[in-house]
């Protein structure tokens, strides 16, 4: 049997769908239950929902053989890994916010809200240029509008966040969106049922 985390939240619901039209099927799931661990109907694979940024550690562990996670959590959480597939769920991308005309490179020490520290930091460091990080976990927006930051790293959908709260995009970064991950030693060591999983859900992908 394979044990697949699942992230809870803004995805779920489109991952569920997916397992389903893959032909995995649970009775009584949705991603509303509080009941965290399900079992498949063909008594293959044993569901567990996890909060997202804790999906890649569940894998990188082996504690789950497989993970459906967005790429936005495999980064901040830097965590060893196969990325296999892109799921093309929850699209959005990273970005850089704040109120029109904050020049990142114009601050010495540029202070930086984020739910993706890891990344902020990254990302700045790429560019030379010095921040101090907050982490937030959730709301982040609120950071540059109460003066607790000058900029904002987050991910992106709509839009609708930042325009509502009178910011906007100052720098565009990497694309999001959900991804298959594979533990690296369940991949070797249950490679038979790791790539029949692959496989189904990249049908359930056509
Ligand atoms: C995410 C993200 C933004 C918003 C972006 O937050 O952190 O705040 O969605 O989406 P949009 O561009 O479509 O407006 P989420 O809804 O997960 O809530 P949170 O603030 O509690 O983290």
């Amino acid at each position: 049997m394979i044990t697949l985390a699942l992230a809870k939240g803004r995805t779920a619901d489109d991952s569920i769908k997916l397992l389903e039209q893959a032909g995995i099927h649970f009775d009584h799931l949705n991603s509303k239950s509080r009941k965290l661990v399900f079992y498949d109907t063909a008594g293959m694979v044993k569901l567990i929902f996890v909060k997202a940024l804790d999906v890649p550690t569940y894998v990188e562990n082996g504690a789950a053989d497989m993970g459906i996670v967005g790429k936005d959590n495999i980064m901040e959480s830097q965590a060893d890994i196969y990325e296999i597939l892109d799921l093309k769920l929850g699209r959005c991308k990273f970005a850089v916010a704040g109120f029109n005309g904050t020049h990142p490179s114009n601050n010495n020490v540029l202070t930086v809200a984020s739910k993706y520290p890891a990344v902020a930091e990254k990302h700045f460091h790429k560019k030379k240029i010095p921040i101090n990080t907050i982490k937030l976990n959730g709301s982040v927006e609120l950071a540059p509008l109460i003066g607790l930051a000058d900029v904002i790293v987050d991910i992106v959908e709509t839009g609708n966040t930042l325009r509502e709260n009178g910011l906007t995009i100052l720098e565009e970064m990497d694309s999001v969106s959900t991804r298959l991950i594979v533990n690296k030693a369940s991949f070797t060591t249950k490679s038979e049922s790791v790539h029949k999983m692959i496989h189904t859900l990249q049908t359930g992908l056509e």
